[in-house]
């Protein structure tokens, strides 16, 4: 074979196998076969020697060539092969401190359920507003329509601040009904996550700190067929897909007319078990068209708005969508309970 064709012949078979070399010692081994001092391409190099001087200046030339062109080659594929290292295996600090799995807190059941609903309104094109956990006793109860000799207020017994008496802790988050109306004025949409507070003597079903979600709309022409039609969103939702609610009427000082919201039990889909005790549905919420009084408070005109309103028990919800049977789990900070979720 003549000189010339050996170059190139070599340059191909250094190609091909570059190309099916993986690891960096594969690099080396083959750095040292081709192109290192007693390599291959040395020996051809060295046959230059023997030819005529007319013919040394013709396959110089394409020896030179070969020779960049197979150094270039390599140090390419070198250059790829150590930043694919870097970014994958080869590379792993050994002084980063190791957090076990185990370790990583995750989001209270309760809280869970408080985001998905959050979504659930935010695409609705509900705000999501907060208030005061110590609340004014007038926000709290006056403001919607409970007077302060009104029986309602036995239903919820507080705790009270001492030198304080017009001060609460509160016992639902209806108060932000009449807040949000002064501060934003109708139209409004939004719902309100938030704990509560009750004088409870604690039991398996009473506790004395627990989540809601209220939720208000006020707007022109707003009837109860916007409401159901709302709620019934909510429970699709926290079941992803099918689900009934039926309402029933319920006395709330702050709407008329009120009703108590039952959804299809979670646990036997309707069919009757221990949990919604045989009838199929578990009361979840208060709801009702906003109380004109309660507009009064906001400073809306009930000649030109309605609205309703709506207070899930966010707390209830979790435990009956997990059948925790135990209302004093939620706020123990038992890791062998909380863990489960
Ligand atoms: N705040 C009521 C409670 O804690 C629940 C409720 C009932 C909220 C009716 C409302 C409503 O907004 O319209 O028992």
């Amino acid at each position: 074979m003549e000189l010339q064709t050996q170059f190139e012949s070599l340059k191909h078979t250094f190609e091909k196998t570059l190309k099916t070399t993986v690891d960096l010692a594969g690099l080396e081994a083959l750095r040292v076969e081709f192109l290192g001092r007693k390599g291959k391409l040395a020996t051809l190099m060295a046959l230059l020697k023997d030819l005529s001087e007319e013919e040394r200046r013709m396959v110089g030339t394409v020896a030179n060539e070969t020779k960049q062109a197979m150094e270039q080659a390599f140090d390419s594929a070198l250059a790829a092969m150590k930043n694919e290292n870097i970014s994958s295996h080869a590379w792993f600090d050994v002084s980063e401190p190791i957090f076990p799995k185990e370790s990583f807190g995750h989001i209270h059941p309760v809280t869970q359920i408080q985001q998905e609903l959050e979504d659930l309104f935010t695409s609705m094109g509900f705000m999501v507003a907060d208030g005061p956990e110590l609340e004014s006793d007038y926000y709290n109860f006056t403001a919607l329509n409970i007077p302060p000799t009104h029986p309602a207020r036995d239903m919820q017994d507080t705790f009270y601040i001492k030198g304080h008496p017009d001060q609460v802790m509160r016992t639902q988050t209806s108060p932000v009904q009449v807040r949000a109306m002064r501060k934003y004025r109708a139209p409004i949409r939004m719902i309100v996550p938030g704990r509560c507070f009750r004088n409870e003597a604690t039991d398996a079903r009473h506790e004395h700190t627990f989540y809601q979600l209220e939720g208000l709309v006020v707007d022109k022409d707003i009837h109860i067929g916007h409401m159901k039609g709302v709620l019934e969103e909510v429970a699709k939702h926290l079941y992803d897909g099918e689900a009934n609610v039926r309402l029933l009427p319920k006395f709330y000082p702050f709407v008329e007319p009120g009703v108590r919201g039952e959804i299809t039990c979670f646990l036997c889909r309707g069919t009757g078990c221990r949990v919604c005790k045989q009838s199929g549905w578990l009361e979840v919420l208060g709801a009702g068209m906003v109380h004109p009084s309660v507009l009064r408070e906001g400073n809306v005109d009930p000649e030109q708005y309605q609205g309703f309103a709506f207070g899930f028990g966010l707390s209830r919800l979790a435990m009956l969508k997990y059948g925790v049977d135990d209302s004093r789990l939620m706020q123990s900070g038992d890791m062998k309970f909380l863990t489960q979720f």
